[in-house]
């Protein structure tokens, strides 16, 4: 069987490429999505996307990629620093979920230092721009090889 997984992306990570290009680089999302679907077939494995600025919108995305997807990547924008709500969906569901950040967050305001919702993740890629996805698919394909 072809393992599937969903690549889905929190709030403003729809303006990537214009939004403050210093911290997220000039790549946008479409762009992202090209490189991860690109390695995807190289991997022989399958991949979602999806986008949502609303917190509602992917805990929803969790709880159906938990009967549709083998894993996910996500980005959880902001509410990787205070969505307890986002964090308990994460632990709800059985299917593994790397978090990504494409700054490195650990290196920014205080505020963006703590993630709420890596605690349930089975790992985290921050720092690597849009790398960073293609090592998260990496590392949950490595999980069915
Ligand atoms: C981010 C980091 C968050 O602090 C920020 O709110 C984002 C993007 C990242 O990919 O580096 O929206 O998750």
């Amino acid at each position: 069987m072809t393992e599937r997984f969903l690549v889905v992306n929190g709030p403003n990570l729809n303006l990537l490429g214009k939004r403050e290009p210093e911290v997220y680089g000039s790549t946008t999302l479409a762009e992202i999505e090209e490189l991860v679907s690109q390695r995807a077939t190289q991997l022989g494995v399958g991949v979602d996307f999806a986008q949502y600025n609303g917190e509602g919108e992917l805990i929803d995305a969790l709880h159906s990629a938990d009967s549709n997807h083998a894993g996910v990547i996500l980005n959880p924008g902001a509410y990787t620093h205070y969505s307890y709500a986002l964090a308990d969906a994460i632990a709800a569901i059985s299917v593994p979920v790397v978090e990504v950040h494409l700054s490195n967050i650990h290196g920014r305001e205080h505020f963006r230092r703590r993630s709420v919702t890596a605690r349930s993740a089975a790992g985290v890629v921050a720092g690597f721009g849009s790398l960073g996805y293609v090592l998260a698919l990496e590392a949950l394909a490595s999980r069915f090889s």
